[in-house]
């Protein structure tokens, strides 16, 4: 079962650099996720994804969303204990905003046949829900053998098409978030722990 979060958990800042930190407020914000929390979800979703493909006969192809969802989906591919391929797709819908363009940009789509393939669709967050579902569209035209989607965060207030979250992290509240690959005009993809910048 995905974490709801209702409000930011004060953890200690760690060393990594801290948005928000200035003279008055050298402790920066807080994160809103700890690096031991995400590892540990990552850690429990890569167990449930495991069990849930046990049968499968062929690979699991892991269908990563570019660029935000590369930190989740490099840990959770190490979290699997069943065989699976990597590929990935580009989407881009924010162009350096924090709140989503409308217009969604597929730049490129998996290399090679997904035809009765399992696929596996990792996302970094469900915003309005128009990128992974503009791009399971696509998928499913190639007849995949199932297509299920897996989202590090859930952010439902600002869902405009519904979305079936299969494998979900963290349920969070209607903050702009950072961090862990989630980026703010190409920044702060490295900071280990996420952040709310809104
Ligand atoms: P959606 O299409 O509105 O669901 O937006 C999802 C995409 O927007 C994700 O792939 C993210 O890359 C990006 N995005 C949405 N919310 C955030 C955020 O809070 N921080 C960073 N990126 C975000
Ligand atoms: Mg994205």
């Amino acid at each position: 079962m995905a974490q709801v979060l209702t409000k930011p958990i004060p953890v200690k800042a760690g060393n990594g650099r801290v948005p928000g930190a200035t003279a008055d407020k050298p402790g920066g914000g807080k994160p809103m996720i700890s690096s031991t929390r995400i590892a540990r979800r990552v850690r429990q979703l890569g167990r449930q994804i495991s069990e849930t493909y046990a049968d499968i006969e062929t690979p699991l192809v892991i269908v990563v969303i570019l660029k935000g969802a590369t930190v989740f989906a490099a840990d959770l591919l190490r979290c699997l204990s069943i065989p699976a391929e990597l590929e990935f797709v580009r989407a881009s819908s924010y162009h350096g905003g924090t709140s989503s363009s409308g217009k969604l940009q597929l730049a490129h789509m998996v290399d090679g046949t997904l035809v009765g393939r399992h696929v596996l669709l990792v996302e970094d967050i469900v915003d309005s829900g128009l990128t992974v579902n503009v791009i399971a569209k696509r998928i499913k035209r190639l007849n995949p053998a199932s297509l299920r989607i897996a989202a590090l965060l859930d952010r439902p207030a600002r869902r405009v098409t519904e979305v079936k979250i299969d494998f979900c992290g963290f349920v969070i509240p209607d903050r702009f978030v950072i961090g862990y690959g989630l980026d703010y005009a190409g920044l702060y993809r490295e900071l280990p722990h996420i952040y709310s910048l809104t």
